[in-house]
């Protein structure tokens, strides 16, 4: 096995740390160029290219593991792939195949495998696939010329304090609009939340719980995560709509709560006002894996999870437990979940 970099993976936090190797494909003249890995952490394009004017950016994000038994591995990068070709159709970019996004995300793990966190040291590779317009554009139109990058970078929890439960705010701002971007991995749904995450972070808050821009009455999801809830008697529920994005998290813990441990779930529409009966909440996603939340203060009014400031809830970590020892190889996961990347 490959020396591993001296890095304290134990106290990394979420950021960025530049690693050896980045893959790189153009696309140009109607077609896909046939890319490969390179060391060169930088990008030179036109000052006018479509990124840098319009905002045509699209990104994935997933994690590589070492399991107990020393192997490294990704977790459903297929479905990542799928979500880019999604991303990228309704920004109007040529979608990199998904063959290709699963050779390229392998190519820069294995290339950069000193810098996958060792079993149990609580870190992970996070990988970065994305894609951008690079020809000038100035007029209101799409790019003819993109490229499409991957680079990794070992991160730790993406929330201070890792497994402590947070406190949200609901926010003033609307993430998405109905009929909007807020269901594809757009850089822009992440430019205009900027303002309400530094706001919400002033003002002590972890994160901001947006609700749905029509009606200001149901839950949607945070700046970079899915909702889920548990009921008093035991049943996951997460919100369903078309103006989140459909988090391979989210999707995956529901499965683990019926399949693995037994649970009722439920997709559906969520109201703010039914958030004060929910006895667990918690956030999830790539980078926040499962985060309790504690209390969400809507303008002043505290709603204080039954489960509290300590402790995850008790279902929550369950399902944290569980999906957590399917990444990392400890419990058996469902067919096609794991690719093995050496
Ligand atoms: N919601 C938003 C806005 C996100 O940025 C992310 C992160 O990818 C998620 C949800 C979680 O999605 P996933 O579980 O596929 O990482
Ligand atoms: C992820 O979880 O992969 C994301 O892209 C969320 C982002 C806020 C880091």
């Amino acid at each position: 096995m490959m020396e591993k970099k001296q890095i304290d993976w134990a106290n990394i936090g979420f950021g960025y740390m530049k690693t050896d190797y980045r893959y790189v494909s153009n696309y140009k003249n109607g077609a896909w160029g046939e890319g490969g890995l390179t060391t060169d952490d930088t990008i030179t394009m036109s000052e006018c290219a479509g990124v840098l004017q319009y905002a045509q950016t699209v990104f994935e994000g997933l994690k590589a593991y070492t399991t107990e038994d020393g192997h490294i591995v990704m977790f459903r990068p297929d479905l990542n792939a799928a979500r880019m070709v999604d991303s990228a159709k309704r920004l109007e970019m040529p979608p990199f195949p998904e063959e290709r996004f699963l050779e390229a995300v392998t190519e820069v793990v294995k290339a950069n495998a000193a810098y996958v966190p060792p079993y149990g040291s609580g870190a992970s590779l996070y990988i970065r696939p994305y894609m951008f317009g690079t020809n000038p554009v100035i007029g209101v139109k799409p790019a003819d010329e993109y490229q499409f990058r991957t680079f990794v970078t070992p991160v730790g929890p993406y929330f201070k304090g890792g497994a402590k439960p947070i406190t949200i705010k609901v926010s003033d701002f609307d993430r998405a609009a109905p009929h909007g971007t807020g269901h594809i991995k757009a850089g822009l749904n992440y430019a205009m939340s900027l303002h309400a995450i530094v706001t919400a972070h002033e003002e002590g808050f972890a994160e901001n719980m947006y609700l749905d821009a029509a009606t200001r009455t149901k839950v949607e999801e945070t700046g970079g995560a899915n909702f889920i809830f548990v009921t008093k008697d035991n049943k996951v529920v997460t919100p369903k709509s078309d103006s989140i994005l459909p988090s391979i998290t989210r999707r995956s813990i529901l499965h683990v709560a019926k399949e693995y441990l037994g649970l009722e779930v439920e997709e559906r529409e969520v109201f703010f006002d039914e958030v004060k009966d929910f006895a667990e909440c918690g956030l999830c996603g790539t980078a926040a894996v499962i985060s309790p939340v504690g209390k969400i203060v809507d303008h002043g009014t505290e709603i204080c999870l039954p489960s509290g400031m300590e402790e995850m809830g008790r279902v929550t970590k369950r399902l944290y437990e569980t999906l957590t020892g399917i990444q990392m190889g400890r419990i058996e996961a469902p067919e096609g979940w794991i690719k093995v990347v050496e």
